[in-house]
């Protein structure tokens, strides 16, 4: 795992975003796991902004969603396919049926089961934020290394935090997510980090032991993965 510093927190998102226009214009159908949460936010601006401006095209792209909330409305704007249409596909130029989301409205497991085959022998380049205690989608402390697209219950800190996408108090407690195997299979991947509310995460995602306590670092040994973290984020490395 290598870390990158990218600076504050406007120049670390334009760094996020060139490395991506970069890699989406050398391989226009790439295969692309997306996250949701504030963090990837800035970077989504950027990428509309470039997808406005003809620098990259999302249109040959794959887009899979990393993870969804379950047991909310279908048009709860805290939904993660909510959040990713509106921060980002909305504005880019991907068409609808190369957008892969979870609809967690029928059988759960046939749901998992089909986003596995989907997903197949795994994505291009896998994006990723991270919790405060060190979760990677919904894969909370306790997911092992090669755990699989599954419905998961959240942790009592990631409910919380999930507050800030909600903006109502009838919270998700349980969600679907790909697995760390999943993940594992990425041919690429980049965890994101900004804000000094995640140094310490950071701190224990390069240097801690490798733990199921803290699921990020069991992607320490994946061969091609980069901790990509503004100053704040990367202040106790
Ligand atoms: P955040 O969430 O980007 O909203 O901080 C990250 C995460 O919980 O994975």
């Amino acid at each position: 795992m290598t870390l990158l510093r990218g600076g504050s927190t406007d120049v670390w998102a334009r760094l996020v975003a060139d490395l991506f226009i970069e890699r989406l214009n050398a391989q226009p159908g790439m295969r692309v796991c997306l996250p949701t949460g504030l963090t990837p936010v800035p970077i989504y601006d950027e990428l509309a902004d470039a997808v406005t401006a003809g620098k990259v095209s999302f249109a040959r792209a794959e887009v899979f969603l990393l993870d969804e909330f379950g047991g909310v409305d279908p048009g709860d704007p805290g939904r993660c396919d909510q959040m990713l249409e509106r921060f980002l596909l909305s504005r880019v130029d991907l068409p609808a049926a190369r957008f892969h989301r979870l609809d967690l409205t029928g059988d759960i497991d046939m749901v998992c089961r089909a986003y596995e085959d989907a997903v197949g022998h795994g994505c291009d380049l896998a994006l990723l934020g991270i919790g405060t205690n060190g979760h990677v989608g919904m894969n909370e402390p306790g997911a092992s290394a090669d755990s699989l697209t599954r419905r998961v219950s959240l942790a009592p800190d990631t409910i919380a935090a999930s507050a800030r996408y909600f903006g109502h108090d009838r919270l998700p407690t349980w969600g679907v997510t790909m697995g760390l195997g999943t993940l594992r299979r990425s041919r690429e991947i980049w965890i994101l980090a900004s804000g000094a509310g995640k140094a310490s995460i950071v701190r224990q995602t390069l240097h801690g032991p490798v733990t199921t306590a803290v699921p990020a670092t069991q992607l320490r040994e994946h061969p091609s993965v980069l901790l990509i973290a503004d100053d704040e984020a990367a202040a106790g490395v």
